[in-house]
């Protein structure tokens, strides 16, 4: 009895109280090394033009779920589905319990944690809203071994933070939210360097161990704003996102030196830099690669098969935002590894900027010797709204 009474009142603990004590202030103050602010206490605004978790510099950690809408489930439902969980992601992103959080304390260290919606092309027709033309299926490249189990889905919920414990706790409170109108089609995990690990702002690594994502717009930059931001109806201020999941053979690509692994993407391992630049010095990362130097023999000094010669375009419009996690899961049979890229990229518009580049690279790309795309789905992203407001409600408003 002594000890129910004990736990009931820890579940009527102030969020307050919770804080304190889950941040650590449970030890005597003089005995904690602690430095603060802490990193659980970092927060993203939610309210705003555009969705959190796009323009903001990619957290730790990321968990995308796909969910699929019930049968039976109206626009009306839709619209209560939306005002519950933007009351739930607005909390939460501030470090605040979720209303009915049965784990408030879980709730105090947001570690920049962004929940950002996207819409499939069935949650759009239920909506009774128009469309963009390109919120369907990506056309099928030759390449693809998708698999259902991550493809698809009509409602996606992009969750990230630089806390592992804080992503699975606002999943689930979205979850049990939306559980009513929805089943869950698929979730992945994804990962790059802990908070902390390397120095802010480094570009990350994936797991062939290749710098992924040096020549990206940057947010903040009006090139940014163009190749992100949608300007169209119902959806100015929001974007498109794709999500691939796309398997890297981490065994094959062992058995590759270490020139052949430079030459496939054109840039050097060790800083990430063309190469026709140092492959010494951080700054050089940055550099502009020289597609037309040639070597003494004649031969382009970067293949023109590699994957940048194959992913640039000469053309302004083909350009997308690169925001991608790594994934690392249990291998099958005898291989030692299933690890690959949760390609996450957004875009004003998918089949002006991403398609003609998958295009391209579907075609020719050396990379494409070690990479299998085996999940695919592309959602409508619609603009942020301010506090009273909630997502969808230029569609469901
Ligand atoms: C560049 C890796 C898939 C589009 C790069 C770079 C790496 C890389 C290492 C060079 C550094 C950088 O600028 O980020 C990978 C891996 C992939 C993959 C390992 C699959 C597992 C894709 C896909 C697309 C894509 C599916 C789009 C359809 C691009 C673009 C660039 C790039 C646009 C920049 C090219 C430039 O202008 O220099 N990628 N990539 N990549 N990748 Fe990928």
């Amino acid at each position: 009895h002594f000890l129910l009474g004990g736990a009931i009142a820890g579940i009527g603990a102030t969020t307050a109280v919770a804080a304190d004590y889950a941040l650590g202030s449970g030890r005597r103050p003089e005995q904690d090394p602690t430095p603060t602010p802490l990193n659980g206490s970092n927060t993203v605004p939610f309210y705003g033009e555009h969705q959190a978790g796009i323009a903001t510099d990619a957290q730790a950690y990321a968990t995308v779920l796909a969910l699929d809408i019930r049968a039976g489930v109206d626009r009306d439902g839709l619209r209560r589905m939306m005002l519950i969980l933007t009351d739930d992601a607005a909390r939460l992103t501030q470090g605040q319990s979720a209303l009915a959080d049965a784990e408030p304390e879980l709730a105090v260290a947001p570690a920049r944690l962004t929940v950002t919606f996207g819409f499939g092309q069935r949650f759009v027709e239920i909506a009774q809203a128009e469309a963009p033309g390109w919120l369907r299926p990506l056309p099928s490249f030759g390449v693809d071994r998708l698999e259902p189990a991550f493809s698809d889905g009509d409602l996606l919920i992009q969750v990230a933070a630089d806390d592992p414990l804080t992503i699975a706790h606002t999943a689930r409170m979205l979850l049990k939210d939306a559980r009513t109108f929805t089943t869950v089609r698929w979730t992945q995990n994804g990962f790059r360097r802990a908070h902390g690990s390397v120095k802010a702002g480094t570009t990350m690594r994936n797991l062939f161990g290749q710098v992924d994502g040096t020549s990206n717009p940057v947010p903040g930059t009006d090139g940014f704003d163009h190749v992100v931001w949608n300007t169209d109806g119902w959806l100015a201020g929001g974007t498109s996102v794709v999500v691939r999941r796309i398997s890297m053979d981490l065994d094959k690509w062992d058995r590759l030196d270490r020139g052949g692994k430079e030459q496939s993407v054109g840039r050097y391992l060790s800083n990430g830099a063309p190469l026709t630049s140092s492959s010494v010095g951080e700054a050089a990362e940055f550099d502009e690669p020289d597609f037309a130097a040639t070597s003494r023999a004649g031969f382009p000094v970067i293949p023109e098969f590699s994957h940048i010669a194959r992913a640039r375009s000469d053309h302004e419009d083909e350009r997308i935002f690169r925001r991608a996690y790594n994934y690392d899961d249990r291998p099958a049979d005898d291989a030692i590894s299933n690890s690959g890229l949760l390609f996450i990229s957004f875009q004003a518009d998918v089949d002006a900027q991403f398609v003609p580049i998958q295009d391209r690279l579907d075609q020719l790309d050396l990379l494409n010797e070690w990479t299998i795309p085996i999940g695919s789905a592309v959602f409508a992203v619609p603009p942020g709204c301010l506090d009273g407001g909630y997502v969808g409600e230029t569609i469901l408003g």
